[in-house]
């Protein structure tokens, strides 16, 4: 369901197009201004040092930048990327293999981190701390562990739900970052910047309608774009006009805030039939026709981010600013 929604924050095929629009050095990557300042100097003084840069760990909802930002570090870096995931990882053997063939500064790039089944994690410790894979050799009394030393590498981690991290592994690295939702400001220089990669022709106004549109996330900014794109170059001649992005976002469903059809949909539900709450995330869900963890993950971090929705013990309530955006009055 979610995969169809032009807004959705989450990675669909169709983005595929983002490898151009990726930013490659930190001065093309857009906001985030506190982070880049830190592992601007962070990193120029491990490479003046010529260290290896200690483990980084980004956090942040879908969308943010984190896969980006860490293909710019090792850029930056001129370092080598290789690239897993959390649910890749099945056996504790599967990585130690891909640490066995990593090279001294290699980056070792772990997407989804908080998905490391416990085993694996484990490897990872001394991996991390001390450079070293411990491997139990045999089994029973005559078991013994054999410690080989790795060379030194950087992991970059990167999850949308740091609180799922355990302690020790969250202990282990150096430095901690978290991605913020973007400034309107940087939203718009985003479109921009897009925009003159894709060779898209624009007013002046429409890269700061796109960017309102946004949800204060880029990878949705980039999608945005391109669909009023297409849609331009269907009933129009190409170039964006303000008047052809309005319809573009009309025929999408998408409101000035950003919100689509499921997203009003939710809140009618908790208006118009509960009378704006508390209602039970089992009974949103009921009603939508999503998944609770869609619609926990997906839906609502938007919503309340906007100051529509608000979480309480015994469920979720519409709010004030809620019933003004969708012009309905409380009863
Ligand atoms: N700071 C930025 N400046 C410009 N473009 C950006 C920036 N951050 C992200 N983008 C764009 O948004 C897209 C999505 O970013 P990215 O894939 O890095 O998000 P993510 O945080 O890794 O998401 P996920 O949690 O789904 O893996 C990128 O392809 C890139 O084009
Ligand atoms: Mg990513």
């Amino acid at each position: 369901m979610t995969e169809d929604r032009i807004i959705s924050t989450e990675e669909i095929a169709q983005d595929d197009t983002d490898v151009t629009l990726r930013p490659q050095k930190l001065s093309e990557y857009v906001g985030q201004s506190k982070i880049k300042e830190n592992l601007r100097i962070f990193l120029e003084a491990a490479k003046r040092r010529g260290e290896t840069v200690e483990h980084v760990l980004l956090y942040g909802a879908p969308g943010l930048g984190k896969t980006t930002l860490a293909h710019v570090i090792a850029n930056e870096l001129g370092a080598n990327i290789r690239i897993t995931s959390g649910p890749a990882i099945e056996k504790t053997g599967d990585l130690a293999a891909i640490l066995t063939n990593l090279q001294e500064g290699d980056i070792l790039f772990i997407d989804e981190i908080h998905r490391l089944n416990r085993g694996v994690e484990e490897i990872l410790y001394p991996a991390m701390e001390d450079y070293a894979l411990d491997i139990v050799i045999g089994k029973g009394p005559s078991a013994r562990t054999l410690r080989i030393d790795l060379p030194k590498f950087t992991i970059i981690g990167a999850t949308t739900k740091v609180s799922s991290l355990t302690a020790p592994l969250r202990d282990r690295f150096g430095m901690t970052y978290h991605l913020n939702y973007y400034e309107h400001d940087d939203m718009e220089r985003i479109v921009g910047r897009s925009a003159r990669i894709l060779g898209v022709e624009m007013d002046e106004t429409t890269a700061g309608d796109i960017a309102k549109r946004s949800r204060r996330t880029p990878r949705v900014a980039n999608r945005l774009l391109k669909r009023v794109r297409d849609y331009c170059q269907v009933e129009g001649d190409g170039r964006v006009s303000t008047e052809h992005c309005f319809n573009a976002f009309a025929m999408l469903e998408v409101d000035e805030l950003g919100l689509d059809n499921i997203d009003r949909k939710i809140l009618e539900l908790i208006i118009d039939k509960f009378k704006g709450g508390p209602v039970g995330l089992n009974t949103i869900a009921a009603a939508t026709g999503e998944d609770v963890s869609t619609i926990e993950d997906v839906y609502e971090p938007y919503l309340i981010q906007l100051g529509f929705l608000d979480r309480s013990p015994r469920g979720r309530l519409a709010t004030d600013s809620a019933y003004l955006h969708l012009e309905k009055e409380r009863k």
